[in-house]
């Protein structure tokens, strides 16, 4: 193992979806000087998604002055940093070839490491950054774009214990809300209607329950939800009332389903490493309350520790990609300035590929 120098500061970069960010972390405490998120919601919130043209745009109008500003923030210079960190996929790769160029050249004009992070690895080592979780841990990752299933093992390895069939989680809350007339993002404001309603009015399904195996599958519940909505004269005609029954019986799906699919998971990882004692929970779909609570649950009643970090840190953010870079760094990784920005990259190349989840990981 290789350490860095002492007082290592990261600059990390993050533009794969549709949140700019730039931060800077040091391995001494406090380990985050700075951690800025621009979100592009308003841009894409008439397209009820994410649009990937006007995302790369947005990142590139506003990156450079969001990094000036975290160093600002940070109250250091460009000359201050050991390396440069910048997440090189999976996602939409327009965003990420802004991130990747700034952060090359950066790294260039310094002359200190470039480091091209796994999205998805950040978000996993994130519970590092925050709670010094030890090695090997479960991890439930689950995001607008990723619904996963791992063990981290260390840095850089990965086993992927399951991964979403069709949707992940987060598009599942994200789709139902516009069915239900919610807007864009959907998860805050599904969780925000669930909380005046019956989860138990309608009964939607979870799908794969008591199946074998830890894989996912959404698109059913998302169908289910749908024909509810239809029978039931469609968005326009729900009151406001059904609105919350209806966020209420979907949001208990989800958390239900997740919570089914990490029963086999935890058993899977007791099984390879008896002596792991932690399950994470990380991606933006961690923010949610109730889901969160289901979890902990859960892994209490396995003899599991359970730790999601804070909710600015489970979305899409600069520190986690800082972080991990740290974190590389320290382990002896870097990468070449001829890296190539992957629009999918998945965390454990030897998993196998499932129908549906190609287009990211
Ligand atoms: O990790 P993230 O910020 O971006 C991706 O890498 O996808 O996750 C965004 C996803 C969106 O689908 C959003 O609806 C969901 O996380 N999300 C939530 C909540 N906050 C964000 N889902 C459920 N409840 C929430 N409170
Ligand atoms: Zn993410």
């Amino acid at each position: 193992m290789h350490y860095g120098p002492p007082g290592m500061k990261i600059l990390g970069i993050e533009t794969s979806c549709d949140e700019t960010a730039a931060a800077i972390v040091a391995d001494e405490a406090p380990r985050i000087r700075a951690n800025l998120v621009l979100s592009q919601v308003a841009e894409h919130a008439e397209y009820g998604g994410i649009v990937p043209e006007i995302a790369a745009r947005a990142h590139l109008e506003t990156l450079d002055r969001l990094v000036t500003r975290a160093f600002a923030v940070a109250g250091v210079g460009l000359d201050a940093i050991d390396g440069v960190a910048v997440a090189g996929g999976p996602g939409l790769i327009g965003g990420v070839m802004v991130g990747v160029m700034l952060a090359k050249g950066l790294a260039l004009a310094r002359g200190v490491p470039f480091l091209a992070v796994n999205h998805l690895e950040a978000h996993a080592l994130t519970a590092r950054l925050t709670d010094d979780v030890p090695f090997p841990f479960l991890l439930l990752l689950v995001s607008g774009g990723h619904c996963q299933l791992l063990i981290v093992e260390e840095v850089g390895r990965y086993r992927r214990l399951g991964t979403t069939l069709d949707d992940a989680a987060g598009e599942c809350f994200d789709k139902g809300a516009k069915l239900l007339g919610l807007g864009f993002p959907g998860g805050p404001l599904i969780e925000r209607a669930a909380e005046r309603g019956d989860p138990r009015r309608f009964l939607l399904p979870r799908p794969l329950r008591g199946r074998s195996g830890a894989n996912f599958s959404f698109s059913g519940l998302k169908t289910a939800l749908r024909e509810r909505v239809v029978k039931l004269g469609g968005t326009a005609a729900l009151d406001p009332g059904t609105v919350a029954d209806l966020a209420a019986s979907l949001q208990a799906a989800i958390a239900d389903t997740l919570a089914d699919r990490t029963t086999h998971a935890i058993a899977e990882f007791k099984a390879r490493h008896p002596g792991g004692r932690h399950l994470v929970l990380s991606g933006g779909v961690a923010a949610n309350g109730p889901i969160r609570r289901q979890i902990d649950a859960l892994a209490a009643r396995h003899g599991l520790s359970s730790v999601a970090p804070p909710i600015d840190l489970c979305t899409d953010n600069g520190a986690m990609i800082a972080w991990a870079g740290l974190e590389r760094l320290r382990a002896g990784f870097k990468d070449g300035l001829d890296f190539a920005p992957r629009p999918r990259w998945p965390l454990d190349a030897s998993a196998v590929r499932v129908r549906g989840a190609g287009v990211k990981a």
